[in-house]
């Protein structure tokens, strides 16, 4: 591939114009819709509609084909039918645009192979990078570029979320908008017959506003590639992979839904524990895991410290403790005579620290604390049970100051088990950056999966 093609892909994410081609004048349609969201999220570059049947649409003039746009343009998103899409797309590569979103359906995911391999000739021609076809679109936030049929509303982030799904994709995003989960872009890769994602992992690996790559994936099409470059960018960031068909019958699903071979999955395996990309089982999990590791700086240390109020809960969390690989360590005399000013005489300071029910939002500030400043302690998980003499929403604002005012380099992952004032205090931690879940063995499971991804970086110190 020519320099200029590589080189081309940053225009998916900072066009400073786009045209779409097929920009509808009527609503519900895709061409309608994804313009609507280019416009509604703010995008500040230049927008071009293309429709030689309208002159106007939502106050923009329309322009009969791209070779009429009196500009250039950077990133053209096609949604016209699959017949006219050669077509159009030779005129984008005639116009000089550097990549298009082909939105079409009808090609290799139908059987219609030829007019996919058709589609990379003319864009390999004219060096263009093409996404799709059979896409929903690409979405940057910190462009304010929505270039898709889903949802307009996505809070900024910095998790990349690639999909080779485009309804999950699309329901992901109104999903995390739900969770309070940021993102920094969305790709919908489709069929893949030109950008994949070991591209967009290339992309992402040096782009400051993402920090986490989370992939929902179903087959690859140059597996050597992607584990080569996933090599590489797992040590500079964290790549979570919700790998389908893990099952006989989900195999079956992802090869007829996107012609996926989904390949042994006890190959995917091996292969992505090797270069350290890290598995998730489900997208409550991948999503988990991504949170924290958006929102804490990595592992200090292999010293783990669980604080909490409650025996039990503490014992649930060692036990996830040990299954996730995480050290609880042995605290030194002086570090536990510290927590033991901030508990009554029958609390215990064996790691779990228990601070007991009686414990307050003071201490919880203070102990956090004391975790925090110790440079022996490498992560601190923290974990609260709803009791009539605390207050949840004090308790995670308590914890969330420690943790701001302390600016301590290591990460701080919380749980609160309980009900709806407990749903509050979580919302109330997250918002403030720090991640909070509803049960300790998420919380382990997310801290549990940034120490292996800080151990193949070798950020973590022993
Ligand atoms: N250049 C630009 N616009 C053109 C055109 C051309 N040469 N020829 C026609 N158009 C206009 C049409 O007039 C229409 O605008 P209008 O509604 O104002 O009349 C618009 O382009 C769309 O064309 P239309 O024929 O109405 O197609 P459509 O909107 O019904 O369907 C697709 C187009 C791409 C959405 C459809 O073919 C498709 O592939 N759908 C599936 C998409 C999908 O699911 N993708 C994967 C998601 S994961």
């Amino acid at each position: 591939m020519s320099s200029r093609m590589s080189s081309n892909l940053k225009y998916l994410f900072y066009p400073r114009s786009v045209a779409i081609i097929g920009a509808s004048r009527t609503p519900g349609k895709i061409g309608y819709e994804i313009l609507r969201n280019i416009i509604g999220f703010g995008f500040e570059g230049k927008i071009y509609p293309v429709n030689p049947n309208a002159t106007e649409i939502m106050g923009l003039k329309v322009y009969p084909n791209v070779l009429d746009i009196p500009d250039e343009v950077d990133l053209a998103v096609i949604s016209v039918p699959a017949r006219i899409v050669p077509k159009v797309l030779n005129d984008c590569g005639l116009k000089g645009v550097k990549v298009v979103v082909i939105i079409s359906s009808g090609f290799s995911e139908v059987g219609n192979v030829e007019a996919e391999h058709k589609l990379v000739e003319i864009a390999r021609k004219y060096g263009m990078r093409i996404l799709g076809p059979n896409v929903f679109g690409v979405l940057y936030t910190p462009s304010k570029l929505n270039a898709t049929f889903g949802p307009m509303k996505v809070l900024k982030g910095y998790i990349a979320f690639i999909s080779q799904s485009g309804a999950l994709g699309i329901a992901l995003m109104g999903w995390t908008f739900l969770e309070r989960i940021g993102l920094s872009s969305v790709v919908s890769v489709g069929n893949k017959a030109d950008i994949e994602d070991s591209d967009l992992l290339e992309f992402f690996m040096n782009d400051k506003n993402s920090r986490v790559i989370l992939i929902y994936m179903e087959g690859l099409k140059n597996g050597k590639r992607f584990i080569e470059v996933a090599r590489e960018v797992s040590k500079v960031k964290p790549i979570i992979v919700l790998k389908a068909g893990r099952s006989e019958r989900g195999a079956l699903a992802a090869a007829s839904h996107t012609g996926s071979l989904a390949g042994s999955d006890e190959i995917y395996s091996a292969a992505f524990r090797q270069v350290g990309v890290l598995r998730a089982k489900s997208i409550q999990e991948a999503f988990d895991w991504a949170r924290t590791m958006v929102s804490q700086p990595p592992p200090l240390n292999e010293n783990v410290v669980v604080i909490t109020n409650g025996g039990g809960a503490g014992v649930i969390a060692a036990d996830a403790c040990a299954e996730y690989n995480l050290n609880l360590m042995d605290l030194p005399e002086d570090l536990a005579a510290k927590f033991r000013e901030y508990m009554p005489p029958f609390g215990s300071t064996r790691n779990p620290v228990d601070l007991t029910g009686e414990a307050t939002e003071e201490a919880y500030g203070d102990s956090v604390k004391v975790a925090l400043e110790d440079s022996r302690v490498g992560a601190i998980l923290v974990l609260y049970c709803h009791t009539a003499i605390s207050d949840p929403g004090m308790i995670a604002r308590s914890i969330a100051r420690s943790f701001i005012e302390a600016r301590a380099p290591k990460p701080l992952v919380v749980s609160f088990i309980g009900g709806v004032e407990c749903y509050e205090g979580l919302k109330l931690l997250n918002d403030l950056g720090v991640p909070a879940y509803p049960s300790p063995d998420r919380a382990a499971a997310a801290l549990g999966a940034y120490y292996r991804w800080a151990r193949y970086a070798g950020i973590v110190k022993k």
